[in-house]
């Protein structure tokens, strides 16, 4: 049976892969951001949670000292990176600060992560499963700090497979489309509060993108987790694993549209995907 390692296991994905993980069979370890949040899991002698704030290079490094500790020697097969933020914001109006939050936790939280892994997944067929999104090769309105800080995981990937190519490690992506989680439970409440902040003049640019935004988010359907985790899963158990794995019909119609259309087509597409919803009365 596998040993696994699990970020971002307190909710969404990355908590059902653990729960998966654990039927299966397999020895896991859910890395958690907060302490309370170890008490999610059922108690079993084949978990260990871990805290591991992978905004922070010292607790990570601090979380893989434990493990490193507690396997005393026996290999990771796997590593599923799923922590990340998001939360939508008009680049002209999402403060630094924001962009800052977002690179750090996701896009240098990975860098975290690979790095952590790259030595301890060498050498016996190891899997980095590295979690972007459809947004990790497309770019959707509102999303800027999300999709910028995806992308960027996307190259460092590809970067990090070829510089270990050939040393028995497999660096993998994983492209969900839209999973229903509190992300985007998140978001919804997120553009709702930037929408009753705006000042006048933000309202008279922004207003009527950000309340079809909420609108978009507050109904949107996608695959379950467990649909999800399934799709994760073929990275770590595929015998010869694919770089890349699209999970769900939007992500492989979006990722494909945006490789065969010209820039103008995609922006009538995403603009398509917010204009055509009907808009509520003022203040909605
Ligand atoms: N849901 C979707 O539609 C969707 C689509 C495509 C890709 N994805 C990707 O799939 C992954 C999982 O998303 P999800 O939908 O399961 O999200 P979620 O339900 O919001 O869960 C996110 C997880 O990341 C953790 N996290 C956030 N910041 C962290 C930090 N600094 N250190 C450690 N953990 C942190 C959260 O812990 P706390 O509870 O402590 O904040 C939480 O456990 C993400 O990479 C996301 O970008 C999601």
């Amino acid at each position: 049976m596998a040993y696994i390692l699990v970020t971002g296991a307190a909710r969404g994905i990355g908590h059902t892969l653990v729960e998966r993980a654990l039927a299966r069979g397999d020895t896991v370890i859910a890395a958690v951001r907060k302490p309370e949040d170890s008490k999610r899991f059922p108690p079993s002698d084949r978990l260990r949670v871990v805290l591991m704030d992978v905004s922070d290079s010292s607790s990570v490094e601090r979380a893989f000292e434990e493990v490193d500790r507690w396997l005393s020697g026996i290999h990771l097969d796997s590593i599923v990176h799923c922590a990340a933020i998001s939360a939508p914001g008009a680049i002209e109006l999402t403060p630094v600060s924001e962009f800052d939050a977002h690179l750090n936790t996701n896009t240098i939280g990975s860098l975290r992560i690979i790095q952590a892994a790259i030595p301890r997944l060498r050498g016996h067929g190891g899997r980095l499963v590295l979690v972007t999104s459809l947004w990790g090769q497309a770019s959707g309105a509102l999303l800027g700090a999300y999709c910028a800080s995806k992308h960027a995981i996307e190259s460092l990937a590809d970067t990090a497979r070829r510089e270990t190519a050939g040393t028995n490690l497999h660096i993998i992506v994983a492209e969900p489309g839209v999973v229903v989680t509190d992300m985007l439970t998140g978001q919804a409440q997120t553009a709702k509060a930037h929408i009753d902040k705006m000042s006048d003049h933000e309202r008279s640019l922004y207003g009527t993108l950000y309340r079809r935004y909420f609108k978009l988010v507050s109904n949107a359907s996608g695959i379950t987790p467990e649909q999800c985790a399934a799709g994760i899963e073929r990275a770590l158990f595929d015998p010869r694993p694919a770089t890349r794995y699209r999970i769900g019909k939007d992500s492989r119609i979006v990722c494909m549209l945006n490789w065969l259309l010209p820039d103008r087509w995609m922006d009538g597409l995403m603009g398509l995907s917010l204009n055509n919803k009907p808009l509520p009365a003022d203040g909605a």
